[in-house]
């Protein structure tokens, strides 16, 4: 059986470097995956990085996309996917997630008759105004075989009569996590020895709706450097995004400790260690729920409604006064319960396409 991945940004990387591992031990021989990366992500630290460090081979296909608008950014990647998917002829194409790789990855597998699995399938923050509820809704909607994280995210499937489609497999994220822990405490580094348990919180702000509206933008940054100045040092790996929005609207960070972009490992040794994260990503609310650390979500909305229940994930938007107040609450999150399966989504996924080949 042969297994096309479509990859381009850091989170995906994350989640196939499970499906890599998985059909590793599969053991059978049955199984040849192949790796497509768009190149929506180029720079080293935010994807070469990603390969080494999760122990991924390079791809196969690199179709060296880059940026633009994301109708630049998602018709090239189609133009540029179709001839290699015709090509490739795989009996699978796995997409993950929702970004502007997934929603090209499944216009043209769908276009071409091939046959599709949406690793993440079902998430919805029901928030039509954000790219990734587009991309995933349309990737959902052209895909034959849905993995499912959560069982919220089956019963979302339900509503929009695609359940039939679905299987719960666990969260592939989860998997990650749990193989990856020790080998990020072992490797230590210079982060690992500046930021002891406990003694600092860990930030990330990313999003479009954040990065691109300078109000929004303005008040998180406000919120963090007070926390970094009453609470506890404040640590902000800064995405190349964010960096240029800060950068236009002429705003230097005073209090708060700025880094480059981290790689896999040292992301999830500061989220370990971290005492609360405060973050507007979905894969790091997630990654906060896996070690038991508080989460205050700097969005209107989460399409991981599990993180919200026992006050594990408080959702505070762009507020600063919220954003400062779920900081000095997060001690009295918890407890957190078994949500995201048992780390043998990546298994169960490859086992759910043989039993659907
Ligand atoms: C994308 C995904 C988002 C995901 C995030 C993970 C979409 C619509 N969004 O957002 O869901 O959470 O990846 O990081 O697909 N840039 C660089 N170097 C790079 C990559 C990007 O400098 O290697 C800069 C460019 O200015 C680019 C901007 O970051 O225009 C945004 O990159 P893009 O890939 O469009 O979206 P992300 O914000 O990374």
């Amino acid at each position: 059986m042969k297994i096309l991945s479509i990859v381009g940004a850091r989170p995906q990387f994350v989640k196939m470097a499970v499906i890599c591992r998985a059909v590793d031990a599969w053991g059978d021989g049955s199984l040849d995956h192949r790796i497509i990366h768009t190149g929506q992500h180029y720079d080293p630290e935010m994807s070469e990085v990603f390969f080494r460090d999760l122990g991924i081979r390079p791809p196969d296909h690199h179709l060296d996309v880059g940026s633009g608008t994301h109708g630049e950014q998602t018709g090239e990647m189609i133009k540029r996917l179709e001839p290699v998917l015709a090509a490739e002829h795989s009996d699978w194409v796995m997409l993950y997630g929702d970004t502007n790789s997934t929603l090209a990855g499944a216009v043209v597998a769908a276009k071409l008759g091939q046959r599709l699995a949406h690793v993440e399938a079902g998430l919805r923050s029901f928030n039509r105004r954000m790219p990734e509820e587009l991309n995933r809704v349309v990737a959902d909607h052209l895909s034959d075989l849905l993995l499912c994280p959560t069982p919220v995210a089956i019963e979302n499937l339900r509503n929009e009569g695609l359940v039939a489609r679905a299987v719960l497999t666990g969260d592939v994220m989860l998997d990650a996590s749990l193989a990856f822990r020790d080998q990020a405490e072992r490797r230590g580094g210079p982060l690992a020895e500046t930021w002891q348990p406990r003694q600092f919180a860990l930030a990330t702000v990313h999003r479009a709706e954040n990065t691109d509206d300078p109000g929004r933008l303005r008040n998180i940054f406000a919120a963090l450097e007070r926390i970094a100045e009453s609470v506890c040092p404040v640590v902000l790996p800064l995405h190349p995004r964010t960096r240029k929005s800060l950068s236009a609207a002429g705003w230097t960070p005073r209090a708060i400790h700025v880094i480059p972009p981290c790689s896999y490992l040292e992301m999830i040794l500061l989220e370990s260690r971290a005492r609360f994260i405060l973050t507007d990503s979905g894969g790091v609310q997630k990654e906060a729920y896996f070690v038991c650390v508080p989460c205050v979500t700097l969005r209107d909305e989460t399409e991981w409604s599990e993180t919200l229940e026992n006050h594990c994930n408080a959702l505070v938007g762009a507020d600063v006064e919220k954003i400062v107040r779920a900081a000095g609450n997060a001690a009295s999150a918890g407890p957190w319960t078994a949500v995201y399966g048992d780390g043998a989504a990546g298994r169960n996924i490859i086992a759910a396409l043989t039993s659907h080949a």
